[in-house]
């Protein structure tokens, strides 16, 4: 566990009923005249994007949106919004989407300049500054990118999923309403959902945990626990969503203060190579990696089981081993697949997988049990 630590949140968080009415007093107070509306086709299809767009008029400013986005952009992908908006004379950003939307705004609001893109902040992330303020919409839950301070694009040339971290990048506004996820199909919300716990579980329980993670992501597993599958399979169930807004954004906090561990590690590649979206391929390695972890994280998952689950089992073993049936039990209730067949990974892949995965050693280091390629490629070999 760490011994210094910090934490760094969006200026104003907005939730509850009616949360989207808070968007012209935003607009307002940051004297807004030309707003860069960062959205995508699937959004739009879905008939969300007029929810937040009928405040935004109300607000009368002017809007330019960029909405050429496809899930899971390569990097060359997203510097294409990020120069339309820079062309754009825009003073504000909005995002209204899911992760790939939020990390796509998020960057273009630190990258307001010609000297410098997203590729050259793929090698060094820190030395870009906020130029734009925003808020962020999500429309899962979730990423939790509404609340980090990193966005993922693909690599295609190293056939990886790469994360820049730059705090100037937090939002500075956040609205979590639920009728943004009202109508999630549930293949979404499922993998979106299991994303969310992931980030929950590898938070509480990475090396770089402390007590500001620790209470987010604490909270975040108490909430998905409860609510993941109600808000999966009633589509009625507008509490249970609710709470898994909130839990996601939580998850987000703790990303923030923490990070994620060796599931998301061998995960990147899986986005980067094949394009298995990031809930799925997380939710894949979710179980199988935290079986490895839990010799070195079994007190911590114990805890999890006195918190959440408050059954019978007796000893530190059988809790530990209980939340990971309850990982698996999730997943699978979801329908989420749980290994690669039928993802077009061939299995003479597996070294270059291995040695991408352990690429991500960003992320790596965070794990609570040291990860080996040959553990990496016993892991790649439990899933393919
Ligand atoms: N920045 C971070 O901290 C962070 C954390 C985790 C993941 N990510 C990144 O976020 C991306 C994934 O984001 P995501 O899982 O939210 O999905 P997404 O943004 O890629 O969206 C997936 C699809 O769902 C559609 N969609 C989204 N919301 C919808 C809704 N309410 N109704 C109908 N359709 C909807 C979108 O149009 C899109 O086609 C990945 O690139 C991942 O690496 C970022
Ligand atoms: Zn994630």
């Amino acid at each position: 566990m760490l011994t210094k630590y910090n934490l760094k949140l969006p200026h104003a968080v907005f939730s509850g009923e009616d949360a989207l009415e808070n968007i012209p007093a935003i607009l307002a107070e940051n004297a807004v005249r030309r707003l860069a509306v960062f959205t995508d086709k699937g959004i739009e299809g879905a008939g969300l994007l007029e929810l937040p767009m009928a405040q935004v008029r109300k607000a009368g400013v002017e809007t330019i949106l960029l909405d050429d986005l496809p899930a899971e952009p390569s990097y060359l992908e997203a510097q294409k919004l990020v120069d339309q908006c820079k062309a754009s004379g825009a003073d504000f950003i909005l995002a209204v989407g899911g992760g790939s939307v939020m990390d796509t705004a998020k960057l273009s609001s630190i990258l307001m300049t010609d000297e410098y893109g997203i590729r050259e902040l793929l090698e060094t992330p820190g030395r870009a500054r906020k130029c734009m303020k925003t808020l962020m919409i999500p429309t899962t839950a979730g990423t939790g990118s509404e609340a980090t301070p990193n966005a993922i694009v693909a690599v295609p040339e190293k056939q990886l999923k790469i994360g820049i971290v730059n705090a100037e990048m937090i939002a500075d506004y956040v609205i979590l309403d639920a009728e943004m996820i009202r109508k999630l199909p549930r293949k979404i919300a499922a993998a979106t959902g299991v994303d969310a716990l992931a980030h929950a579980i590898e938070c509480f329980t990475g090396n770089k945990a402390n007590p500001f993670s620790d209470l987010y992501a604490m909270g975040a597993l108490e909430m998905i626990f409860d609510n993941i599958d109600r808000a999966c399979d009633d589509p009625e169930d507008m509490d249970a969503k609710r709470q898994m807004q909130i839990a996601s954004f939580y998850a987000g906090i703790a990303i923030t203060a923490a990070g994620t561990t060796a599931v998301h590690a061998l995960s990147y590649p899986l986005g980067g190579k094949y394009h298995i979206a990031h809930g799925v391929s997380n939710a894949i390695l979710l179980a199988p990696v935290m079986r490895f972890n839990e010799p070195a994280c079994r007190d911590r998952l114990s805890a999890v089981y006195d918190r959440c689950f408050r059954g019978k089992a007796q000893t530190q073993e059988e809790k530990s081993a209980a939340v990971i049936a309850r990982l698996e039990g999730i997943v699978k209730h979801l329908n989420i697949p749980t290994s690669l067949q039928g993802f077009g990974v061939p299995k003479e892949d597996l070294e270059d997988l291995v040695r991408s995965g352990m690429e991500v050693q960003r992320l790596l280091v965070n794990n609570p049990r040291l990860v080996t390629a040959d553990d990496a490629r016993r892991l790649y070999q439990e899933v393919l």
